[in-house]
């Protein structure tokens, strides 16, 4: 038998086609992290569909009900301690989490996003890197800091970007490399290779 996974939880404020892939991964007992719970910000999320066709606790949590953001963004951290989770995984979460979030989970919270850091942070990576006209962008994972996108890069993959390319086009094909970045990441993390020392990450592949 395999020893005890990673419990992980995944905030998503939409499609959550991350979540999928993560939640895919997962399936196989030899994966080393399993979705102990899905929070969302959005009572409307597909992802929340996701996780409940998998028998994956799947809760809202809305800011419009908190004082402000750090009120909620506590109440997510206490949910995610609750589900006792030893990764906070962002896919899709349309909100930038605050200092106060991330000390809760000290080197323990990624994020996924559609373009090669640092080039093209924020919104709408794909449609950035199409008008910027670069010939190559990508998939970054990386550790949440305090800035937005910022963090210490743990993958990246390069995705070529074709003359023709649209912003849907291009969102596309980087898409299905998210969701083989994604899943790599967290088992990387969850076996404990990963090693991250200030801006530099260091992976122990054998
Ligand atoms: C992905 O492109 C991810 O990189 C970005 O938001 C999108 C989420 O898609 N942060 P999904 O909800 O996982 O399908």
């Amino acid at each position: 038998m395999p020893g005890e996974r990673m419990r992980i939880g995944v905030l998503c404020s939409g499609r959550g086609s991350n979540l999928q892939a993560i939640l895919d991964a997962s399936r196989d007992p030899a994966y080393p992290a399993e979705v102990a719970v899905v929070i969302s910000d959005n009572p409307r999320a597909y992802a929340l569909d996701r996780a409940r066709a998998r028998a994956v606790p799947a809760e809202v949590i809305i800011p419009a009900s908190f004082p402000d953001r750090i009120q909620h963004d506590l109440a997510v951290a206490q949910r995610l301690k609750e589900y006792g989770v030893g990764l906070v995984a962002l896919a899709g979460y349309m909100r930038i989490v605050s200092p106060q979030f991330i000390r809760r989970f000290p080197g323990r919270v990624m994020n996924i996003h559609p373009a090669l850091l640092p080039s093209f942070p924020g919104l709408h990576a794909q449609k950035q890197a199409v008008l910027y006209g670069v010939k190559v962008s990508g998939v970054t994972v990386h550790f949440v800091d305090e800035g937005v996108d910022t963090g210490p890069i743990i993958l990246q993959v390069p995705v070529a970007v074709a003359e023709e390319d649209t912003e849907e086009s291009l969102s596309a094909r980087i898409l299905e490399h998210e969701h083989r970045a994604y899943p790599e990441a967290i088992r990387l993390f969850a076996e404990g290779r990963i090693r991250a020392e200030g801006r530099r990450v260091w992976i122990r592949r054998s």
